[in-house]
């Protein structure tokens, strides 16, 4: 088995794929502020070219972003050898939305999976051995929470979903190939931004997801929330969810990577849970944030939405025990921050 050693004289670099994105930018942030040489890489398809800047303002230290489409692998592997000292990659360059996958399957196998077997070759190319990659807790589907790792996969309920699985499949099948040693992060649900309010959610056109279509109706973008189901079999018939902050969860990813550059992964393909362990249902989301930001929400109830799983929260005590890691903060701050973030936003528009 390869166990991936650290070369102790230096401050380890590491790549970001997706390093503009909402988890990227705060993966970055954290990263800088503990003191590794970083790296960042995006093609700016869901992000803004001024996120490095952002970035740069919170932790005083200048960074770029290149702009790199993993999908173009020569360029990948041209950039990769650019930055031969790379130490580790962690990867978020992927499309997200579930509605538009189902839509156009292709666009996201091709960017999600194919992205990720380029820049798996990039790696191999240029002898970097050592991956942290986003996975989802979509992988569980309806299970009984709270949803631990030995929980089975199931099959996806959309292309989004599959290529989650199928991603890493392919991770596994790379570390017996060649022991690439991998972690795999399951995200619960991530919401909130930084505290600066410099850098925080930006979904293009109407949110899918929850709190920004919350934050966008307080601040006037949207007419009113919908829930999506008021009749499930929940205490207050809303859906349940594990709702952690993008600041806990940035902060997962350095734990995840100390853990792998420490050589602890002995797996060499591992995957942990990251979540609050707790479930909140929409109507508790919704009265967080009427009560962090003093604003009264607009809200009807309608039907339920397609694929929408009852409920889901994590277990994970596996990430508190292996990584020494585990959520500081809780859904008002999730929702105070991400409201600050609104409103910050609002402010660069109307300039
Ligand atoms: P995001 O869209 O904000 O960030 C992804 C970034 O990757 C964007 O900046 C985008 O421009 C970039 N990107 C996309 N395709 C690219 C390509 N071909 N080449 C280079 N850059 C590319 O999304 P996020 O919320 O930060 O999610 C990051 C990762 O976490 C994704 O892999 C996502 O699937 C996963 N994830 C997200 C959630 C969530 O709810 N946010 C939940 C579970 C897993
Ligand atoms: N909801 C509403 N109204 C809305 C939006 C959402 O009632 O306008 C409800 C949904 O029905 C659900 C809950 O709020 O009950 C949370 O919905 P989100 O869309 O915010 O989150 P999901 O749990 O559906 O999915 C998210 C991401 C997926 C990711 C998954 C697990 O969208 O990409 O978390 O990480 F895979």
């Amino acid at each position: 088995m390869l166990i991936f050693t650290n070369n102790l004289n230096k401050t380890p670099k590491i790549l970001v794929t997706g390093a503009a994105g909402f988890i990227g930018s705060h993966t970055m942030v954290e990263l800088q502020q503990a003191g590794y040489q970083v790296i960042g890489l995006d093609n700016f398809e869901n992000s803004s070219i001024h996120v490095a800047d952002q970035i740069s303002s919170i932790t005083g230290t200048p960074i770029t972003i290149e702009n790199i489409d993993i999908r173009n692998k020569k360029a990948l592997i041209a950039f990769v050898q650019q930055h031969k000292d790379i130490h580790a990659v962690i990867h978020f360059a992927a499309y997200k939305a579930v509605g538009e996958s189902v839509q156009f399957p292709t666009k996201y196998y091709e960017n999600n999976v194919g992205g990720t077997a380029n820049l798996l070759d990039a790696m191999a190319v240029n002898d970097i051995n050592s991956i942290v990659f986003s996975s989802s807790c979509t992988v569980y589907g309806e299970a009984n929470p709270p949803v631990d790792e030995t929980t089975p996969v199931q099959i996806a309920t959309s292309p989004y979903g599959n290529t989650k699985q199928i991603c890493e499949e392919l991770l596994r099948d790379q570390n017996r190939a060649n022991g690439l040693n991998v972690i795999s992060l399951r995200y619960f649900n991530p919401v909130g931004a930084h505290d600066s309010a410099l850098i925080g959610e930006l979904p293009l056109g109407i949110p899918n997801n929850l709190v920004p279509f919350i934050t966008q109706t307080a601040i006037g973008k949207r007419k009113q929330l919908t829930v999506f189901g008021n009749d499930y079999p929940t205490p207050d018939g809303t859906c349940i969810r594990d709702y952690i902050h993008v600041v806990d969860l940035a902060k997962a990813h350095l734990k995840a990577l100390e853990y792998q550059l420490a050589g602890k992964n002995q797996l060499g393909f591992d995957v942990f849970n990251l979540g609050t362990g707790k479930g909140s249902s929409v109507l508790e989301v919704v009265a967080a944030f009427e009560k962090v930001s003093g604003q009264h929400l607009n809200m009807v109830f309608g039907p339920r939405r397609a694929g929408d799983v009852v409920q889901v929260y994590a277990a994970c005590d596996k990430a508190n025990k292996a990584l020494g890691w585990k959520t500081e903060r809780n859904l008002e701050n999730c929702m105070q921050t991400a409201w600050a973030w609104e409103q910050a936003l609002a402010k660069m528009e109307n300039k």
